[in-house]
């Protein structure tokens, strides 16, 4: 294994921090951390980063426990959510520092391999221009492009993509994906957004207070969440009691069909553009159906209908660490 996280524990007090987290990670893997705020993300990538001193555990990274090394000493490089450029060095001088710093090249072949990473991330003709008066894109960009130059075994990234718009979110979202695979570079990336995970990642790590409570494809954490808050962080799902047992629907596995005599009714609808979200009352509570298509938006609220439940999460059955 090519990094292998095992009980990795660091605790702020009684109740905070992580607890025995185990990840492993393969070379040239992306994997992302997924949890809501406060479940451990960023204390997980410092401990890895060597921001924090763990408590106990190990990292191994080829084998090799670097856990007692300092941060600079570890083949790491991080890039954060504020960027964190230098304000008062151009875009070039802002890459070229990491490579100067971490690989202790000569200024020269410093900014050569700063252009080469220019490049890289699409900001050709930028090298001279003050970070300040870069769009929050490019700037991320830079910050990107200073963490890979420091060529790192490992890239980690704390929610890198959250202080963009949404349209650029998901544009960078692609960029990264796709330098990622070409590069080939091993990624933590960070995020409490399930779509970004889901859309990302090679492996998803989703985390709750401090634990690790399932590790597994995007496909498995979303078809086979190991708990009931796992279905709900990971997509919308609904509770469904059928025979006298508890499953989880995805509201997309639901069709909505008229029925006058039928026991359940229509109560709200939202447009959302690519879907229609509906609040079907099945009497003993209510039920949220997503359809998607144009002649889908037109049940009308009030309107009795029939759900058919085209799948169904067995809970019991679902696998899973927790
Ligand atoms: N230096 C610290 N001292 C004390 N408590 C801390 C410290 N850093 C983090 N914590 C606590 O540890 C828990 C985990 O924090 P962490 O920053 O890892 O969460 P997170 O998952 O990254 O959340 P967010 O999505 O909000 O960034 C939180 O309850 C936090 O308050
Ligand atoms: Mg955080």
């Amino acid at each position: 294994m090519f990094l292998k996280l095992i009980n990795l524990t660091k605790l702020f007090d009684e109740k905070n921090g992580v607890v025995d987290v185990n990840i492993d990670v393969m070379e040239g893997e992306f994997v992302t951390i997924l949890g809501p705020s406060g479940c451990g993300k960023t204390t997980t990538l410092n401990l890895i980063g060597g921001f924090l001193k763990a408590d106990k555990g190990k990292i191994l990274l080829e084998g090799i426990d670097i856990i007692n090394l300092p941060p600079e000493k570890r083949p790491v490089s991080t890039v954060f959510q504020s960027y964190a450029l230098f304000p008062h060095m151009n875009v070039i001088e802002n890459i070229a520092y990491g490579v100067r710093f971490h690989r202790k090249e000569k200024k020269k072949k410093a900014l050569n391999i700063a252009m080469e990473y220019l490049h890289i991330v699409g900001l050709d003709g930028y090298e001279k221009s003050k970070v300040g008066n870069l769009s929050g894109g490019q700037q991320q960009r830079v910050a990107l492009a200073r963490s890979m130059a420091t060529n790192p075994k490992i890239l980690l990234l704390d929610e890198p993509l959250s202080n963009l718009d949404a349209s650029l979110r998901v544009k960078m979202r692609e960029e990264l994906k796709e330098l990622q695979k070409r590069l080939n570079i091993t990624m933590i990336f960070v995020t409490h957004d399930q779509s970004e995970a889901l859309s990302l990642s090679d492996k998803i790590v989703v985390m709750d207070k401090g634990k690790v409570v399932q590790i597994g494809t995007p496909t498995e954490v979303y078809f086979s969440p190991a708990n009931e808050y796992i279905a709900s962080f990971i997509g919308k799902s609904n509770s469904i009691e059928i025979d006298g047992e508890t499953f989880l629907v995805r509201p997309e596995d639901i069709d909505i069909m008229i029925n006058p005599k039928g026991n359940c009714i229509i109560k709200d609808k939202i447009f959302m553009g690519q879907h229609t979200e509906y609040m079907v009352s099945n009497g003993n509570g209510n039920i949220e159906v997503h359809l998607s298509g144009k002649e889908n938006t037109e049940f009308q609220i009030g309107c009795r209908v029939d759900l058919k439940i085209n799948n169904k999460i067995k809970l019991s059955k679902v696998k899973g660490q927790a």
